[in-house]
């Protein structure tokens, strides 16, 4: 057995489960009327409502218990005091201190790590002014318009997803593009419009041996060779962020345009590193340092709230309690901002490859469920696509709703349209509808005894199905930085409960490997690996077809 199935807590967890699941929050709702007071907390850009779970005070005494069983205070003092809590790669987790402004040095492995952070923040902030004021040139003496990150995964996600909730941000002294597939597609439709002259591509890799990255730099590269007639061009138009500078001086990059990243900072937690260089083209250094102080606010929650009070930290009880004790598999992330319609695609790589894990950080195998698989859209959008899987399939499927207070665009009559379904949803999602009150609404519109006997049942919705709502005050730098971490914590305290080694991402590696082999085989047109038959059918056939 697990230590944490071992734990009182988790036994009296198990046990008040069966319980609960006969309960519905209908009920729970009646018996008392200060629910919403009781499971919500705020924040200053932020409101938590976590009062439409199926859980009771009882519940969440409990959930506190194992948290503090699994020593969650210690580990998080841990994370922020630079232990290698990544153990399997040993390194420290330090994305909090990208964010922290004090003038305290932090001493990781004899270095003042602190000052390495000024420092590449003095250099992002001297580049970003440069490019914004028409100082950088291109090789024909040209000021940048356009800037094109290209990088995957974490440095792709982070910066873009923000980039897009913060558009009406963006004072448009640059326009910002992202390139992150390797199908040529992206990348040829990115380039066609632009200028050589005018564009500076940031090539963005924590390992600088990513080959989607690598390939689309490279392609990159030949296009802006071709248009200068000159190699001496790329120190004009090509930057690098990247912990591994030996790759990227290879690769061509001047030492100059090297842009630092280290090792303590995991690639999915990294845009407030100098990963996060294109928002900070796009929308100003200050407006990046807003980000990093937004987030910075949740940190010191995180490490000061009381745990019953602490959002992050009831985030991941919730979480916890909804897939690993009530058996949720998927949870929903359902913006109702158009700004964050990227959130559900960050958050996938944020908590999937951070805690998509089966075995405990000691080796042993984990016979519980651990993480859901994160999906979503917009929630209008999904409305009209798969609520009706939300509301009546035999899947109970949590789901985040995310919304603003204040439009970031107001546009009359609107927001209220956009905010009553919002409020609406969570409710429907809780309440449902039951067989009485169908077959009463039916016979108010004067329907036939036949006619209701045919259609009630397909209009029951069971109802007690689980959300949590944020309600931002409104989409500005501080607040999406608050956003994010909030997430992020949420991710962490997860792994901590549920025994999971959340910074590394070991099965990302597999299919990389074998990918390199079969690229190898693809580019000489001969199979020289014994494959399985489907694998070696699916290649033999592609070959054949392209001849
Ligand atoms: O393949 C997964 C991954 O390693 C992510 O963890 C990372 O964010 C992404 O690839 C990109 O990695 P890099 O920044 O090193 O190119």
């Amino acid at each position: 057995m697990n230590s944490r199935e071992s734990l009182t807590s988790w036994q009296k967890l198990v046990n008040h489960s069966a319980e609960m699941k006969n309960q519905h929050m209908n009920d729970l709702f009646k018996e008392n009327k200060h629910r919403f007071d009781d499971f919500s907390i705020k924040l200053p850009s932020m409101l938590l409502d976590y009062s439409k779970n199926l859980l009771t005070e009882e519940t969440i005494t409990l959930l506190l218990d194992f948290a503090k069983e699994c020593q969650l205070e210690l580990w998080r003092e841990k994370m922020f005091s630079g232990d290698k809590i990544n153990s399997t790669e040993e390194r420290s987790v330090l994305h909090t201190l990208l964010r922290d402004r004090s003038e305290e040095p932090f001493i990781l492995d004899k270095q003042n790590i602190k000052q390495d952070i000024t420092n590449a923040l003095n250099k992002m902030k001297a580049f970003t002014d440069c490019v914004r004021q028409g100082k950088w040139q291109g090789y024909s003496g040209k000021r940048i318009t356009d800037v094109v990150n290209i990088g995957v995964g974490g440095s792709n996600l982070g910066p873009q997803m923000v980039t897009e909730a913060l558009k009406q941000y963006s004072d448009n002294s640059v326009n910002v593009h992202y390139v992150s597939n390797v199908d040529g597609t992206q990348i040829a439709n990115v380039l066609r419009p632009l200028n050589p002259e005018k564009v500076l591509f940031i090539v963005s890799s924590k390992t600088f041996t990513t080959t989607e990255t690598m390939t689309n730099a490279q392609t990159a590269m030949k296009w802006l060779v071709a248009a200068s007639f000159d190699s001496s061009a790329i120190s004009k138009h090509f930057v690098a962020v990247s912990a591994n500078k030996t790759n990227a001086l290879e690769f061509g990059i001047a030492a100059e345009n090297i842009f630092d990243m280290w090792d303590w900072v995991g690639g999915r937690f990294s845009l407030w590193s100098a990963i996060g260089l294109p928002i900070a083209l796009d929308l100003g250094f200050d407006k990046f340092i807003e980000l990093l102080e937004g987030a910075y606010e949740i940190d010191q929650h995180f490490q000061k709230a009381e745990l019953n009070e602490n959002a992050p930290v009831i985030l991941a009880l919730i979480s916890v309690w909804n897939c690993t004790f009530l058996g949720a598999k998927s949870q929903a992330i359902l913006p109702y901002d158009q700004s964050l319609h990227m959130l559900s695609a960050y958050l996938q790589q944020a908590e999937m490859e951070s805690n998509g894990k089966s075995v405990s950080w000691d080796g042993d195998d984990i016979s519980y469920p651990t993480v859901p698989s994160i999906w979503g859209e917009l929630g209008i959008n999904g409305q009209h696509a798969f609520y009706q899987y939300l509301h009546q399939s035999n899947n109970v499927i949590p789901a985040d709703f995310i919304g603003s207070i204040q439009s970031a665009t107001p546009v009359q009559g609107h927001h209220e349209t956009l905010m009553a379904n919002f409020f609406a949803q969570t409710q429907a999602l809780m309440q449902g509808v039951d067989e009485e009150q169908v077959r009463a609404d039916l016979c108010a519109k004067g329907r036939s005894e036949e006619y209701i006997d045919n259609v009630a049942p397909h209009k029951v919705h069971q109802g007690n199905r689980p959300s949590n709502s944020i309600l931002m005050k409104r989409i500005s730098p501080k607040s999406l930085g608050s956003l994010i971490a909030l997430y992020e914590h949420k991710i962490f305290v997860q792994g901590i409960l549920l025994k999971i080694c959340s910074f590394d991402q070991w099965g990302v590696e597999l299919g990389k490997g074998l990918a390199n082999k079969i690229q190898q085989e693809l580019v000489n047109s001969e199979i020289n690996v014994e494959h399985d038959s489907s694998t070696q059918g699916l290649i033999g056939y592609y070959m054949k077809s392209l001849f």
